[in-house]
């Protein structure tokens, strides 16, 4: 099933917050780590120029060996770790070893001394996250008190450094902090959108479609207009004003095309009827001439339909033999009087001759193409067939002959033996009856003749009728 346009809509805007929501987040992530990297490293330039200062004010105070108190205090400061001080070379050949604290020189200090600028390295992502800064102490003139006199040594010459690490796990936790309220927000956000994008939809689109789809119904069927101002937005009203145009349109040309459909049925039916009746009278003329007994043609359509139902042939087949069945004997037209109205038995010259309507009627139909000729061809030629194959013009044998043949076949003895004709009697009923079951399966279709017997009555009911 495809989705509605809500679900598309609905799935589409998602995705964009969802993405938006990632973007926001990972850009203030970023932003705030920079702005709390920043401020670290200038708490930690500060924090070096205090040291720097200290130890200046303990060397000018003439109190240089107690600095490691002082020392100790800085290590002390809330957020501030390892603090270290290194001399270089210079200052330990001019005043001797230092102090404990004052002997650390690793990669990072030497990298330090080397370019006398300060390096920062982060650690964010372990669980106890900081940061390490090292900042060199560099000879410089400029000041109350001259280095260079002091140390002897050239502007710019690095004189020591501070290594110190410091504690940024309060700075992350801010940061992550700030996410989630962010996050948070956001997920606040994207839910008060999507439910008033709900809310649009159903209210703009998905009602007033469906209003329309009732409503379009009801213009159609019940000849009912939409009514245009009832649609809040100019699309549906202007869809609604079509649909008007087009309905008035439609409804218009359908009572046009109904009245002409029906002419065109009474028509057609019209034509079937004359072409039945054509065929029929057709049945009639031949029927008048070979002095069969008068609604002879009649009985056999009339057997003919009801075999042909009780045999279970669909509607169109009945229908098709019904109509075929009058010309079965259509060829006898082309029979000698002498022949076809001799009031007593044919010699054995005059049964050959008289046995040639069979082929004689259906060279006269069989050029068509047209269901109901091409069956009464099938008919004209089949109806003096046997099952047993010892029948006329072909000799077939059971299922070789056409159901329509058999049929036919089967009725026309029966009638012509319940009714009188030139050469003999009628015969009574049972007799009838009798000599059906005894050609069952030698002169004709065993199945159509049970049938027959079966349904003996009804057969009876047509001969009486049509007398
Ligand atoms: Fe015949
Ligand atoms: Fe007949």
């Amino acid at each position: 099933m495809k989705p509605s346009l809500k679900t598309i809509t609905l799935r589409n805007l998602i995705n964009f917050l969802l993405l938006l929501t990632v973007v926001i987040l990972v850009v203030l992530g970023v932003r705030f780590r920079q702005i709390s990297v920043q401020i670290m490293e200038d708490k930690a330039l500060a924090l070096a120029e205090v040291v720097k200062g200290g130890l200046t004010a303990h060397m000018k105070g003439g109190i240089m060996d107690k600095r490691d108190y002082f020392l100790n205090e800085i290590n002390s400061l809330t957020l501030v770790e390892n603090v270290k001080i290194i001399r270089s070379k210079e200052v330990n050949s001019q005043f001797g070893a230092g102090l404990d604290l004052e002997e650390h020189m690793d990669d990072m200090t030497r990298q330090v001394f080397e370019r006398g600028e300060p390096i920062y390295v982060i650690d964010d992502l372990s669980l106890h996250p900081n940061m390490r800064a090292v900042v060199p102490f560099i000879a410089s003139s400029k000041g109350e008190l001259n280095c260079l006199k002091c140390h002897n040594v050239t502007e710019g010459t690095v004189l020591g450094a501070i290594s110190l690490e410091m504690d940024l796990t309060g700075y992350r936790n801010i940061t992550l902090a700030l996410l989630l309220v962010v996050g948070g927000i956001a997920v606040v956000f994207i839910v008060l959108i999507i439910s008033n994008n709900v809310r649009t939809i159903q209210h703009h689109v998905q009602g007033p479609l469906e209003e329309l789809i009732k409503r379009g119904e009801d213009a159609y069927y019940k000849n009912t207009p939409i009514d245009e101002s009832r649609f809040e937005c100019a699309e549906f009203e202007n869809v609604a004003r079509e649909f008007n145009m087009f309905a008035v349109d439609i409804l218009q040309n359908q009572s046009e095309i109904e009245t002409k459909t029906k002419r065109l049925e009474e028509l057609s039916a019209e034509i079937e009827d004359a072409h039945k009746e054509t065929i029929y009278t057709m049945g009639v003329i031949e029927e008048h001439r070979s002095k069969e007994t008068n609604y002879h043609t009649m009985r056999v359509t009339q057997y003919c339909a009801l075999l042909a139902q009780k045999a279970g042939l669909s509607e169109y087949e009945v229908d098709l033999i019904t109509t075929a069945a009058p010309l079965h004997d259509i060829g006898k037209l082309s029979i000698p009087d002498s022949i076809l109205m001799k009031p007593c038995r044919l010699t054995d010259e005059e049964f050959a001759i008289m046995k040639n309507h069979a082929e004689i009627g259906f060279n006269m139909l069989r050029h068509s193409k047209r269901d109901v000729l091409s069956s009464a061809a099938i008919i004209a030629h089949q109806h003096h067939e046997r099952w047993d194959g010892a029948g006329y013009p072909r000799g077939l044998k059971g299922d070789q002959i056409h159901v329509f043949g058999r049929i036919v076949a089967l009725v026309d003895v029966f009638d012509a033996l319940a009714t009188k004709r030139v050469y003999k009697e009628k015969w009574p009923l049972d007799e009838v009856a009798r000599y059906i079951e005894s050609e069952s399966g030698r002169q004709f279709d065993p199945k159509l003749s049970q049938l027959l017997l079966n349904n003996f009555d009804e057969f009876v009911a047509i001969l009486n009728k049509y007398q």
